[in-house]
Formats: C-alpha cells, sequence, structure tokens
C-alpha cells in the first residue's frame, strides 16, 4: 500500500487544522498496537500504528518530527527515535465525532549490530504493543506559505523518512509549490520508498524532481554515481540544483554528510535560517541514559531541582559522579523527557532558571534558544552548587 493518501484526501491548507502547538507539545508516551510491520528493502521496515480517536490530540504531529518508542529488550528499557513518514491525515470533523482511528508510520532501517532497529526487522509484528512517545522536533519550519516556492530535500539511506511527510506536505498544501530531492544511497537496492518516491513524480510529473546518487553502482549520468564529497556536491549544485531558485532546503543524514551541505550552501549563498537539518546519530557510541549513581552520606553533592508537569522535585548528585542534569533527575522523576541520550533528538530539552550548566554536544539547538537559557539535559553539567532547570517552559 502506498505510504500516500490519494488526490484529494488532503485537505487545503485553509481547512487543514493549525498544529503549531504539537511542536513543542510535552513528551508522553502511550501504549499503541501495531498495525502492520512492512517490508521496505532487505534491511528495512515501515511499522504502522493505530492511534485511537482518545489518543489523537496527542499525536497530532508536524511533517518532519519523530517519535521515540520504548520497550525491554535483553531484560532493559531501551528507547529510540525514528521519524515519522506519513504526513499528518486530515480527519473531517464528520470523522472525529465517529471515532475514526488515525494511523502513524516509522521506518526503521536496521544498523549493523543495532539492538533496536535489527530487532525491528524480526521481533517487531502487527498486533504487538509498543510505547510510543508523542510526536517531537522542530525539523518542520518553513511550509507556511509554499505557493511557488521550491523545497529541496538531501537525505542519506533512512534520512529519507521525514522528507517522505515533508514532501508529500509540500505537495499538496500548495498547487503551484515544487519539490526536489537529492537523495544518496548504495546501490539501487539500499533505496527506501522507492515506489513511492516513483509515484510521488508520477502524481506531479512536473513539480517533482528525483536525482539519486548510488555510491556503489554506475549511473548513467557520472555526477550521480559515487559518494557525495565537496566536489561532487558543488557539481550537482551547479548542474542540478540551482541554489538561487530554492526557497528551503531540508537535510537529514549522518554528521559528516549533513554538515558538508550546510557548509557548501552557506559558502553559494544560502542564508542559514533556510537550511533545516536533523541528525540521527553523531557516529558515537550508544549512550546509555539512566546510569547507577550511589548517594554515600558525606559527600560533597550539588542540589538539582527539576519543574516538570508543574510539580517540582530535588535531587542530589555527587560532585564527583560527573552525572548530567537528566542522569540525576531521573531518580527521582522516572518521567523526565529524553529518547536519543546523545544531544541528537532534542527532546530532553529545558530552561535553567537559576545556577548554571556546562553542555558536552549540542545538535539540537538552535543559538537563540541557548541565549534563552535553554540546554539538553542529557548533556547538562551543573557548574554551580544549585540548579533549577524547568521542563515546562
Ligand atoms: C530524531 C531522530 C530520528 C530518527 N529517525 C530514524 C528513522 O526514521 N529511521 C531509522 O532507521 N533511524 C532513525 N533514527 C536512528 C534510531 O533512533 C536509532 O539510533 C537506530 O535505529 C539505531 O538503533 P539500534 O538500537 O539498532 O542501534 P544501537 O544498539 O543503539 O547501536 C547503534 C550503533 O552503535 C553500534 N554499537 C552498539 N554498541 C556499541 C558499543 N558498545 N561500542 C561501539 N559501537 C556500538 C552498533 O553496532 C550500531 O552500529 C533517528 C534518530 C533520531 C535521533
Ligand atoms: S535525549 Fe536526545 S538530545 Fe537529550
Amino acid at each position: 500500500m502506498s505510504l500516500f493518501a490519494p488526490p484529494g484526501a488532503v485537505a487545503p491548507a485553509s481547512v487543514r487544522p493549525s498544529s503549531a502547538s504539537s511542536a513543542k507539545k510535552r513528551a508522553r508516551f502511550h501504549t499503541l498496537t501495531v498495525e502492520e510491520v512492512r517490508p521496505l528493502t532487505d534491511d528495512s521496515v515501515v511499522v504502522s500504528f493505530t492511534v485511537p480517536a482518545e489518543l489523537a490530540d496527542d499525536y497530532d504531529h508536524l511533517p518532519g518530527q519523530y517519535v521515540a518508542l520504548r520497550t525491554t529488550l535483553e531484560g532493559s528499557e531501551v528507547r529510540r527515535s525514528y521519524s515519522l513518514c506519513r504526513a499528518p491525515e486530515h480527519r473531517t470533523a464528520e470523522q472525529i465525532a465517529e471515532g475514526m482511528p488515525t494511523r502513524l508510520s516509522v521506518a526503521v532501517k536496521r544498523d549493523e549490530g543495532g539492538l533496536f532497529s535489527t530487532w525491528a526487522q524480526t521481533g517487531l509484528h502487527a498486533g504487538f504493543e509498543i510505547d510510543v512517545m508523542s510526536p517531537q522536533g522542530t525539523f518542520t519550519s518553513g511550509l507556511d506559505d509554499l505557493d511557488h516556492r521550491h523545497v529541496v530535500g538531501i537525505a542519506a539511506g533512512s534520512g529519507i523518512t521525514p522528507l517522505m511527510a515533508l514532501a508529500h506536505t509540500a505537495l499538496t498544501r500548495s498547487e503551484t509549490s515544487r519539490f526536489t530531492l537529492l537523495y544518496t544511497n548504495r546501490s539501487t537496492l539500499d533505496v527506501m520508498f522507492l515506489e513511492d518516491l516513483a509515484d510521488l513524480k508520477d502524481r506531479y510529473p512536473t513539480r517533482v524532481t528525483l536525482h539519486h546518487v548510488l555510491s556503489r553502482e554506475q549511473r548513467t549520468a557520472p555526477v550521480l554515481s559515487g559518494r557525495i564529497d565537496e566536489e561532487k556536491l558543488r557539481t550537482i549544485l551547479g548542474m542540478l540544483i540551482d541554489p538561487s531558485d530554492v526557497d528551503e532546503w531540508f537535510l537529514c543524514g549522518p554528521l559528516s554528510l549533513v554538515d558538508l551541505c550546510r557548509e557548501v550552501l552557506a559558502d553559494v549563498g544560502v542564508p542559514r535560517e533556510h537550511i533545516r537539518f536533523e541528525l540521527f546519530t553523531t557516529g558515537d557510541e550508544p549512550v546509555r541514559a539512566a546510569r547507577p549513581v550511589e548517594v554515600r552520606a558525606g559527600a560533597k553533592t550539588i542540589r538539582i531541582e527539576v519543574n516538570l508537569d508543574g510539580v517540582s522535585s530535588t535531587v542530589e548528585s555527587p560532585v564527583d559522579a560527573h552525572e548530567s542534569v537528566l542522569n540525576a533527575a531521573l531518580r527521582v522523576r522516572p518521567d523526565a523527557p529524553f529518547a536519543c541520550a546523545g544531544g541528537v533528538c532534542g527532546t530532553c530539552r529545558a530552561r535553567v532558571v537559576e545556577g548554571s550548566v556546562t553542555m558536552t554536544e549540542n545538535y539540537a539547538l538552535e543559538p537563540d534558544e541557548i541565549e534563552r537559557g535553554y540546554v539538553l539535559t542529557c548533556q547538562s553539567h551543573p557548574t554551580s552548587d544549585r540548579v533549577v532547570v524547568d521542563y515546562d517552559v
């Protein structure tokens, strides 16, 4: 079944419910039932969930957002983030009143040696119940006024998933918008959503342009064969995608490709505010969010106060434990939001309202958020004797 609704099933922009608030919705888990696990390529599957009508508001989302999935594997809790590959569905007032369920879909690609993504190919099946966090993420702005706008997505491998939702939205919200995709994979067999992308091109032949770059397969055009390095990217921008004709850029792939694209695009004059990016991983070893820390009597500690859902909780963090604010917070507030624990997704964002912290990594917050006092609690280490963080602001 195609990922995209047939033409006409999506409401015009004027009657689409505004979802601006869903970008900052509180992260909450609910248990959802897996409706279908569909193979996509040899090493990827699309997993779809049914959202009951009473939870529809919690899972209202914007294109480009992700959910975190939580389950227990090998005796431990595992959380992983996956971008929603299906564009938000529009339901009429009648359908809402009739309690029509909505559907969420994610696409999981097996990461060699990866715990969750390997299990998702073999252990996950229809009927399985799994905890799904309400959608999060800011890889979504810039799509308000799409008339005569040209949106370009650059993706590698599983980085295509949020772009599927973004492409669909960009093309259905306006009849004059255009979408161009530069998508790199090893070979044709690795291309996720190959048929869905071809369907999109068939449906909007003059508004969609697809460029598949294959690193281990020879294509007729040399520019579309081999790895994307700086030289190839500059050639592509010279021959296939004219940056001066593009309004919004969405990048999703490994850190090296995203960094390369951001640098080259800035160098050819694309303003930073029109380049959005989402990282799935930094390539570093996976991090554990909640490592056990013992608070010994008489040990020097830092007092951390956490405001979450209107309730304030306090925890002592031993100075010599060098733990993150999130690590400490989870001892008294197991509901403190987090997903990747690696500074990538932004789910653990909170504002420092008293005291100070230093952040190890930050791939998720914008400079203006940092200026306003926001931090990633999974990466924050106190630098004062007392720290107060607020997750509610
Ligand atoms: C916002 C966001 C959206 C995302 N969207 C998607 C998506 O749409 N689709 C998708 O497929 N992925 C997506 N991801 C990535 C996803 O969350 C997982 O990181 C990915 O599936 C790997 O999880 P895993 O449990 O299989 O691997 P993990 O077990 O976490 O391992 C990751 C890698 O580290 C290696 N590794 C494991 N342990 C060690 C160790 N001790 N030392 C060294 N190396 C080790 C593994 O071999 C593997 O290569 C997204 C991530 C984020 C942050
Ligand atoms: S949990 Fe992902 S950035 Fe902190």
